[in-house]
Formats: structure tokens, sequence, C-alpha cells
């Protein structure tokens, strides 16, 4: 059951399913010291085909259980051949649903979209409810589903909450070809009815999908609501989750910022339908993002054994930047309970032109923290899981203040004609002359958070090299290397 670390691919402390196809995460819940973690699953082979739910438990998000397939209808009744599409779970610590004993106080309660077709043609999406009596092991599906239909074919990855001020439960889901949010509540998590909408098309060529609702605490007082949609644009720019920043009050989403003008969750290509926890402790707010985007995640070229991976865990809060309030994601602290410190470096100084570093690290799971000075420099560019052909490469253009990640040179990316197509560019200003990189390399994976969380940027890359060279370069002028630190992950979690 333990990931192979030899394979080439395969992320050592990055979730990956035993085997076989995974895409979104879905039934984020934390209970009874669990986090739960569920995910669309094909049980039959690493490509899509019959989703259902798999699962994973840990108690700190990097040390995963894999459990059975909690929620599949695989073979359907005659005729159903209902699929386990996205959706959420909750605790219903009061009962409210009455589907639990008497006193029991951490029912948990799944909400997924039943998407049932014939043969290439989507005949329905609906709301369906099931429930686990015993902590998430085994699953019911509810006699009375769905518990919302709305008769359409494009209405799909519910996310339920509960509203304190209100006592009361709330349903984001997506008519997703309007590109729109609809919000229901409900007091039973039974009997759902319709509140508002919110969005129109326009602003992405796709589909919305995978809404996600919650409250963070601005600094300095008061909240903000951010909602979250899943909705790329592989045309001309993949960054695959939009967020808004908005106010709540039980009903209605009223956003801070223009419709046509979201602002993103990753600048890379590779970050889609990320939605958040239920229920975790100390009001953390946790997203689980997939790390892929479905013009290409059929042919990443992984092997027959398996197919998808998830992002290391995000630990959301909100900031004033210099761009105003924003979004900051951070890889959760627990990830500093892993690996150990390869490297440790200060104050060094880049000459332009010269190669800085090499770290000839032999390794191609690692956590690199650096802070640089670019002064005078006009760029600065960072090369990972670089061999004499192959590179990824992070460039800083200092005059721009806008931040790259080049996968063009990563090893393959011919597999699929969208893979290599374009740059990933973000805008990322200095702070006090200073720029900060943490970056999350896992055999295939590059998590890129910069600025303390201010702006992330994740993309896939298939070296053909297996090396974990690191490389620093000043271009214009010498740069500062304030602080470097680098923590080797390549031995498999403990
Ligand atoms: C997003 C999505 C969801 C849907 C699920 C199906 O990646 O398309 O909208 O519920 O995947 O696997």
């Amino acid at each position: 059951q333990t990931p192979v670390p030899t394979d080439p691919y395969r992320p050592v402390y990055h979730f990956t399913a035993p085997k076989n196809w995974i895409n979104d995460a879905n039934g984020l819940v934390y209970s009874n010291g669990q986090y739960h973690l569920f995910y669309q699953y094909n049980p039959q082979s690493a490509q899509p085909g019959h989703l259902s739910w798999g699962h994973a438990t840990s108690p700190d998000l990097l040390r995963w259980s894999h459990l059975p397939v909690a929620l599949t209808e695989y073979p359907g009744p005659e005729g159903s051949n209902i699929m386990i599409f996205s959706g959420s779970a909750v605790v219903d610590r009061d009962n409210t649903s009455g589907l639990f004993a008497a006193g029991k106080t951490d029912g948990l309660v799944a909400f997924y979209t039943g998407h049932q077709e014939k043969p290439g043609l989507v005949m329905a999406q609906h709301q369906n409810l099931a429930t686990s009596q015993d902590g998430g092991r085994t699953w019911q599906r509810y006699a009375g589903n769905p518990v919302l239909d709305i008769g359409s074919k494009e209405f799909r990855d519910p996310k339920v909450f509960w509203y304190a001020p209100q006592q009361k439960w709330v349903m984001a889901t997506v008519k997703a070809d309007r590109q729109q949010v609809y919000f229901y509540e409900s007091k039973d998590l039974k009997k759902w009815d319709f509140m508002s909408r919110w969005g129109r098309a326009g602003n992405t060529v796709r589909e919305w999908e995978c809404p996600d609702l919650f409250e963070l605490p601005v600094p300095g007082g008061g909240t903000r609501w951010v909602l979250l949609i899943s909705a790329g644009n592989p045309t001309e720019q993949f960054r695959g989750q939009q967020y808004f920043l908005g106010r709540f009050d039980g009903k209605t989403f009223t956003p801070d910022q223009a419709y046509e003008e979201p602002a993103y969750v990753d600048f890379g290509k590779d970050y889609f339908a990320g939605v958040t926890f239920n229920n975790a402790p100390n009001n953390r707010r946790l997203l689980v993002g997939w790390t892929n985007d479905w013009a290409y995640a059929r042919d990443v070229p992984t092997g027959d054994e398996w197919r998808g991976n998830f992002a290391v865990p995000r630990e959301l809060s909100l900031r004033q930047t210099s761009a105003g309030l924003a979004l900051v994601q951070q890889p959760i602290a627990e990830l500093r309970t892993l690996g150990k410190e390869a490297l440790s470096l200060k104050n060094q100084t880049i000459k332009p032109g010269a190669t800085g570093l090499p770290v000839t690290f032999r390794g191609e799971s690692y956590d690199l923290e650096l802070t640089l000075k670019p002064g005078t420099a006009t760029a600065i560019a960072l090369n990972v899981l670089e061999s004499e052909a192959e590179r990824t490469t992070l460039r800083y253009d200092v005059a721009r203040q806008e931040l790259t990640l080049d996968r063009t040179q990563s090893g393959n990316v011919s597999f699929h004609p969208m893979f290599a197509s374009s740059l990933e560019t973000a805008r990322v200003p200095l702070q006090n002359g200073l720029l900060k990189l943490r970056v999350l390399v896992d055999k295939s994976v590059v998590e890129v958070f910069a600025q303390d969380g201010e702006t992330t940027l994740t993309d896939l890359v298939f070296p053909r090299q297996h090396t974990g060279r690191i490389s620093l370069r000043a271009e214009g002028g010498p740069v500062q290397l304030t602080q470097l630190r680098l923590t080797n992950l390549s031995q498999p979690t403990p």
C-alpha cells in the first residue's frame, strides 16, 4: 500500500492514492482527531471512468492511512449508473438530520453530486447525501436521495457548512454552464430551500465548478467571506481557481470586487478544484487542491499504476497587501515536522553572470526557502530539478516585479500540446527590497509560495533526468542571498 519511493514521478510527501486515477478532493472534514480526505477516484484504472469516492485519514494531513472506497455505485443498480461526483461532508453534532441515534455527536453526513449518464450523454446531476454511523469507515446512501434536483445536467459540487448566526446549514453549488453559484438553506440537511444565486457567464471560457464559501478574520478587525470557484481558462492562461472577497448575510453573497476582476488562488497551470475542510480545529481554514488540469490530466506520463495527486494542504488567511486585502496561502505548519535540514546559508553574494550555488542535491523532493535581495540586478533565475538539458525555472524580473514559472525545458512536455504552451507569470512586488520564496519540489510537482504566501504558482513537471540540482543566477548586477534553507524530504513519510 505504501507508495514506491523509486517511482520516478510519484511524489513522496504529496498525497497520491495507492493506485489508480484521482481528481478533486471531496468531503474534507475533521472529526475525532482525524482529517478525512475523500477524493474523486476510479477504482478500475488510472484513467477517469466510473467515479467514486476514495478515502484516507490522517492526524496531521501528511501521514495518511488509506481506507476502502467510501462511496460507489459501481456497478450501479440496473439502469441507474450513477457516479459519485464531487461534494463535501459535515459533522452533524446535534443530529439535526435525525439520521443518527439520539445523543450521537459525531455522525458524519456527506453530500455528493449524483451524476447520471448513458454512454456519452449526461442525463442528470443532482445532490445526494450519505451518512456514516462509524466515524467515516462505512457509508450508507440516504433512501430519500436525491435531496436536491432542479432537473439540470450541469448542477454540482455541493459545499455544505454550518451558518451559526442563523443556526442553519448552507449549501453552495454551481449551475456550472451558467457560471453561477446557487445558495440553499436547510435546518435538517435533507430539505433544501433556494436562497440566492451569484455570478454571470463571461469571465472565463470554462464552466464554474467546486465552489466553497467561508469566513476569515481581517487583521485589525472584522471579517470577510471568501468565495472560491474553479474555472480555468486553458485557452489563454491556466489559472484554475478564482476567488472573490465579500460579505455573506446568510442568504446572499455580495462581493467587494467586480465580477469581471476575480483574484486568483494560484498562478500556475496545475491548481484546481481546491476546497477547504469543515470543522478543522482552532478555526484553521485548510485548502486542498488537485495539482492538475483537465486539459491534459488524462495524458500526464505517470504510467498505468497511478495518476493524480494533491498539493500540500495550505492554511489560509487574509492580509493587507500592496494590492489590497488578499488571500494568503502557506503550506501547513506540520510540513516542518518532516525531513532533514540539508543546507543552510546566510549572506552570500551571487555575482552577475556566474552561477550561484549550484547545490548538487541528490534528492528530488525538498523544501527550499530563500530570501533574496536583487539590489541593482535586473533578473534572478532559480533552477530546480536541473540537469544538462533540463530545468524548471523560476525567474524574477526586477523591473516588472514579475515572477515566472517556466517548465518549457522541464523534461517531457510533449505528451500534450497544452502542457508547455505558455509561461505562468504573477506580479510579485518586492517587500523592503526583498523577495522571499518557498519552493516545494516533489519529483513531479513544484509549488511556489512567494512573499510568505501572498502569491502561489503550482505546476507539474516530468523531468527525464532524475537529479535534484538547484542553481541560482544573477543578471545585470549582484544578488544578495540573505538566507537559504533546504530541507530534504526524499525519505518516505514515517
Ligand atoms: C471538477 C469536476 C467537478 C465534478 C468532478 C467529476 O474537477 O469536474 O465539477 O464534480 O470533477 O469528477
